[in-house]
């Protein structure tokens, strides 16, 4: 598949919380290559709430989307299917090269499928991991917007292989880094001090001293069924017990846990429950933390970047190298075997770890490259 509209700018694409520190470094990189590369910014609307949304924009240096759709919450098929109608006519009237989309969520696959069935190339950042569970949507997500890319850009070597094994042609692939950890690296002297967020938010001050942990947790297989949540925050409230928490809370767990009248097994003393923190707030916190517990795909690769254990709350993981290599430990659900992983750390101080290749900062240089050298291409050009 050839882009159809040469000469148009690399539309972007973000719709969720993951998505922006993806694309910041994306947005940079091209708009620093020599000379720049012409981009424009799109934003679903798939978050919407400012502290899901707009304090990352400001955090992380992103420009004002040039079009958002405003699609907002809804069931996965209404809400893939407003992405999908509202997006067809910025494709028309912009004529882009190229639609470039990052991760895994339902902006990514919506937006990727209508550029695909009009005939412009979809580029994927992220591409080719996989969890196997064909249960989480995300994974649904991945697999198909990687078999209608036309340029894969990969962060682990595990990616190339599964792309392979689904009949990706290798030209395709890209293996660049992580551009998540250009953010990280991009970001880290700017990060807010922990001493200072925790105090904000109410936590004793000698938590700095005794160290703390952060959890973060919105997976629909941890949160939605009452059962399961109750038994998790439980294993949370026995881990206060030996390290305090510090639980950032996404609004659809916040939602179930009123809903389900859980609130009472966190009123204890060495728990504070925050609002979705800032990027450079939860940059901090993480780089600070004695161990963090968490259910997100990104925050496994972040920890392993800076060397702090890892309790993955998950039965699998899409990004294997972070236990290969990495600082992380997929345990699941049950809170026999997260008490266990965490008592684990406190005894041995976790995995030591270690950087993967390419996470050095500068994948999205590598990107903008591929990228400039994609579009001089003569067979592209040859379809004006
Ligand atoms: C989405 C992604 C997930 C990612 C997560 C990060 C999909 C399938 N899932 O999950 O991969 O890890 O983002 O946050 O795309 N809500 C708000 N305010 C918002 C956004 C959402 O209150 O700004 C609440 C609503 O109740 C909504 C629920 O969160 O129904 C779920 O939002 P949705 O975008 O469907 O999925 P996430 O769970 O956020």
């Amino acid at each position: 598949m050839l882009p159809r509209f040469v000469g148009g700018p690399i539309l972007c694409v973000v719709g969720a919380r993951p998505n922006f520190m993806k694309i910041a470094p994306v947005i940079r990189a091209m708009n620093g290559a020599t000379p720049p590369l012409p981009v424009r910014l799109l934003h679903t609307g798939q978050h919407y709430d400012p502290e899901m949304n707009s304090q990352y924009f400001q955090g992380l240096g992103i420009p004002d989307p040039d079009f958002n759709l405003e699609v907002g919450s809804a069931s996965h098929a209404v809400q893939t299917a407003e992405i999908l109608r509202r997006f067809e006519p910025v494709l028309d009237r912009e004529r882009p090269a190229a639609v470039l989309v990052v991760g895994d969520v339902n902006s990514t696959l919506a937006c990727a499928l209508v550029a695909v069935k009009k005939g412009i190339a979809v580029i994927h950042v992220e591409a080719g991991l996989r969890s196997f569970d064909r249960g989480m949507p995300e994974e649904i997500n991945r697999v198909l917007t990687d078999q209608i890319s036309d340029l894969l850009f990969t962060t682990e070597k595990s990616a190339r292989e599964n792309l392979l094994r689904e009949g990706i042609p290798e030209s395709r692939i890209h293996f660049v880094g992580n551009v998540m950890i250009d953010t990280l690296r991009y970001s880290l002297k700017e990060a807010v001090s922990a001493a200072q967020t925790l105090s904000q938010h109410g936590a004793p001050a000698d938590w700095g001293q005794r160290g703390f942990a952060v959890l973060t947790l919105h997976r629909p297989s941890n949160v939605d069924d009452p059962g399961t949540l109750r038994a998790v925050l439980g294993a949370i409230r026995e881990i206060s017990r030996r390290l305090p928490v510090a639980f950032t809370m996404h609004p659809r767990t916040r939602a179930k846990i009123e809903q389900h009248g859980l609130g009472a097994v966190l009123e204890a003393a060495s728990i504070i429950c925050v609002p979705p923190l800032g990027y450079l707030e939860m940059l901090g916190l993480m780089q600070a933390a004695r161990l963090v517990l968490t259910d997100s795909g990104g925050i496994q690769e972040e920890t392993t970047a800076l060397g702090v254990p890892c309790v993955t709350l998950r039965e699998n993981t899409e990004r294997p190298i972070t236990v290969e290599q990495g600082t992380n430990t997929v345990v699941g659900s049950s809170p026999e075997h997260i008490l266990a992983a965490v008592d684990d750390i406190l005894r041995t101080g976790g995995k030591a770890g270690r950087v993967p290749e390419l996470w050095d900062g500068r994948a999205s240089q590598r990107i903008a490259a591929v990228l400039r050298e994609w579009l001089d291409r003569a067979d592209v050009r040859r379809v004006a």
